[in-house]
């Protein structure tokens, strides 16, 4: 029997996933903050979990300093694919294959945005989840944002029915990509906020039902206030 972490991987994999996450039009919010951002050429951004490469395009496509991080190759082959016209001899150094849990390829403190779409959720567990909120925390600037939307409680695609996992605080199992990591906007506020960030706008919850079932999202915009590693000390 496959391992949830072997599905997972295979899943993002597929070709049609790959054209299905290429084919999407740039996330909304995100085309929303970057308008207050100047001097696009000196803003360092990573888009964690880049899929096809929708929002680093867009970004790129505005000037920004992209970076890109994804574990799946055929999504970074296709991002590279896209962004190559933009980043020429630097597309394999900002576009890379990597685990969100594991970004020591980037310095502390090196971005001043990190966009975490449909990505959070997929933590295998919690430990691996707070692993990768650690992880963005460090290599965000201080007043440093993080874009998040991620899926939370009551989250039900078409004929799935989402267990909790037993003596697990977050984790639900029955999911076609494997486990999903879903936590309220409250939970969500208070794991980042252990980890020295705090909501620069109100985190809040979408829900929409239609055939294709429940889909309940927590969108949310933190900001660091200051870096733990300064005081060396978690809150
Ligand atoms: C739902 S898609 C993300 C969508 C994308 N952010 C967007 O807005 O179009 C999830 C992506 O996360 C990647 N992924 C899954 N687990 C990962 C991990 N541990 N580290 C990095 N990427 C991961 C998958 O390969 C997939 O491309």
């Amino acid at each position: 029997m496959k391992s949830d972490t072997q599905k997972s991987a295979e899943f993002w994999e597929q070709p049609e996933q790959v054209k299905r996450f290429s084919e999407r039009t740039p996330d909304h919010r995100l085309a929303e903050l970057i308008k207050k951002f100047h001097s696009p050429e000196r803003k360092k951004i990573l888009d964690v979990g880049c899929a096809g490469g929708r929002n680093t395009i867009f970004l790129l496509e505005r000037s920004f300093d992209v970076w890109a991080v994804d574990n799946s190759g055929a999504m970074i082959r296709e991002t590279r694919r896209r962004a190559r016209p933009y980043l020429a001899d630097k597309t394999a150094e900002h576009i890379r294959v990597g685990q969100m849990q594991d970004l020591s390829f980037f310095k502390n403190g090196f971005f001043d945005l990190i966009v975490a779409l449909g990505i959070l959720h997929l933590a295998k567990n919690e430990n691996e989840f707070v692993t990768v909120l650690a992880e963005l925390e460090r290599i965000l600037k201080v007043k440093g944002l993080l874009l998040v939307s991620n899926f939370s409680r009551g989250h039900a695609p078409k004929g799935v029915t989402p267990i909790k996992v037993r003596n697990s605080k977050y984790v639900f199992s029955g999911f076609d990509g494997g486990n999903l990591c879903l936590l309220t906007e409250k939970q969500l506020d208070k794991e980042f906020y252990k980890k020295g960030l705090e909501p620069a706008e109100k985190t809040y919850r979408v829900k929409k039902e239609s055939e294709e079932g429940k889909r309940v999202t927590v969108n949310a915009l933190y900001k660091k206030v200051k870096g733990l590693n300064d005081e060396g000390q978690n809150r």
